[in-house]
């Protein structure tokens, strides 16, 4: 069994805070194990926790409409939250959930290995940029981050769902900037394979 699957299976019977007594069910994270991007949001919701799926309800569809606009399908990603189970009714994380629950985070984010992460709303760039900045002075740019990844926060899409337009327009800006994040990535990958390649080809090696 891969790392990763030991770790959900760890997660799914997970007591380790008080959620564990009012879930239906553990919701891990769904996507690629070997995606570049990955989405990081808050904590399940209702029917989240029904199906153990994450953003499945309406913050879902948007995010899955987002996505869409950039050329980029729900299947190619890994999305995961802060919280692996709900809070009962939707309230916000509390700080010893979020203590109790941050290394499993930590280690999908590890067995991932993004090249971007996307942190959806307060909680989750919170977390991970280590800061008490709110998300709308945080968001617009990408940072430098963890394993080489960068870091692009943005708004939760229920905030989008409930607030302004230009919420909307705000979170269509970031994820223009994640779309040029990864290509940017990519680039550079390419660039580096192509200046130094990688293992001498196997005729030259008879040379030496
Ligand atoms: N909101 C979140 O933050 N995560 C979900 O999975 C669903 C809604």
């Amino acid at each position: 069994m891969s790392e990763f699957d030991e770790l959900r299976l760890t997660a799914e019977s997970c007591t380790r805070c008080p959620l564990a007594a009012t879930r239906t069910n553990v919701v891990f994270g769904a996507g690629r194990p070997d995606s570049e991007l990955m989405f990081v949001g808050e904590a399940p919701g209702r029917n989240e926790d029904l199906e153990g799926v994450p953003f499945v309800g309406r913050a879902g569809q948007l995010l899955d409409q987002l996505l869409d606009e950039v050329g980029i399908e729900r299947e190619t990603v890994y999305i995961a939250n802060v919280l692996k189970c709900r809070p009962p009714n939707n309230r916000d994380p509390q700080p010893h959930e979020i203590d109790a629950c941050k290394g499993y985070l930590r280690s999908q984010i590890r067995l991932i290995h993004p090249r971007v992460v996307v942190t959806l709303g307060n909680f989750a760039t919170k977390l991970l940029l280590n800061t008490t900045t709110g998300i709308t002075r945080l968001r617009g740019r990408a940072y430098p981050w963890w394993l080489g990844a960068s870091l692009i926060p943005t708004f939760h899409p229920a905030a989008a769902l409930r607030g302004k337009p230009a919420v909307l327009e705000s979170m269509r800006a970031d994820f223009r900037l994640m779309r040029e994040a990864i290509d940017a990535s990519r680039a550079a990958e390419a660039a580096e394979s192509e200046a130094q390649p990688e293992s001498v080809p196997e005729q030259a090696t008879l040379w030496r």
